[in-house]
């Protein structure tokens, strides 16, 4: 099924308009608003990313089955470590069991999945189960699937920035040659177009530190539905919205 057929299906013949040619390739996600879910309930926190690492798996597999080419997900930023130890390990933990279970959720998918961020400050558990799932769907040629863990826009760049200067160092670069693709070699995305649509949920109008140096020419779509409650019905209206939208990056 393509793209094209899904947005269509969606209201039965509503959505007439010829968007082919016109989907994105890359879409980010900052999947906000689980804690909130929750409180507005009375519920705890960790129900709200519970709630949300449901939502995720269904996103996931409905992008693979549309014919997406990229997504990320930002599951965790360098900030989020000042949130409760309690609230960390939760998240942590879910992410743990996603990946320890792979094999099972990513079933009937053709999913690839890739973290990017700083794998340094991460469980052990996690440091082996990257790996684990990185090799198991390194030949999958459908979603390309990243998780931005431990990820920040800033330490991103000055990652790059230590290593460019090490080559430099080394002799292995001359700081004349520095370009911009050659700057984006030196990125976690390096290889990775650049996001097309970036949605927020939940009301926030922020990037919150996610890919800053990618998104410069990226489309925004900020929803005030919380993660949780986030469906396959409104990726299929981001979309069908981002097609109609007019990119000109700095031309008329
Ligand atoms: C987003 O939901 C999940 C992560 C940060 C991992 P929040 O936990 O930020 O939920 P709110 O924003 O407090 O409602
Ligand atoms: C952004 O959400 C990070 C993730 C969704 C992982 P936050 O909830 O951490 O962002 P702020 O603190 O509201 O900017
Ligand atoms: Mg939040």
């Amino acid at each position: 099924m393509s793209l094209l057929d899904v947005i269509f299906n969606l209201k039965a013949g509503k959505y007439t308009e010829d968007i082919s040619g016109k989907m994105p390739a890359h879409i980010g996600i900052i999947p906000d608003g689980n804690g909130r879910w929750a409180s507005r309930r009375g519920l705890p926190r960790s129900m709200g990313h519970r709630a949300g690492s449901n939502t995720l798996k269904r996103i996931v597999t409905y992008c693979d089955r549309i014919g997406l080419k990229y997504l990320t997900v930002y599951v965790f930023s360098t900030e989020n470590w000042d949130r409760p130890q309690e609230e960390i390990n939760t998240l942590m933990k879910l992410l743990e069991g996603y990946l320890q279970n792979a094999e099972k959720e990513l079933a009937g998918t053709n999913v690839r999945i890739r973290i990017i961020g700083d794998l340094e400050g991460l469980s052990p558990e996690l440091r082996k189960q990257i790996p684990r799932v990185e090799e198991l769907t390194k030949n999958n040629s459908g979603l390309n699937l990243f998780f931005a863990l431990n990820y920040g826009g800033r330490s991103e760049i000055l990652h790059a920035v230590r290593e460019i200067a090490d080559d430099a160092a080394a002799s292995k670069i001359n700081p004349k040659d520095i370009t911009k693709e050659i700057f984006e070699k030196y990125l976690y995305t390096k290889d990775v177009p650049d996001p097309d649509l970036i949605i927020r949920t939940s009301g926030e109008m922020r990037t919150s530190n996610f890919l800053i140096w990618q998104s410069v020419y990226s489309e925004y779509l900020f929803l005030n539905t919380r993660w949780p409650d986030f469906t396959e019905r409104d990726m299929a209206e981001a979309i069908r919205g981002y097609a109609k939208r007019n990119r000109r990056y700095g031309g008329i």
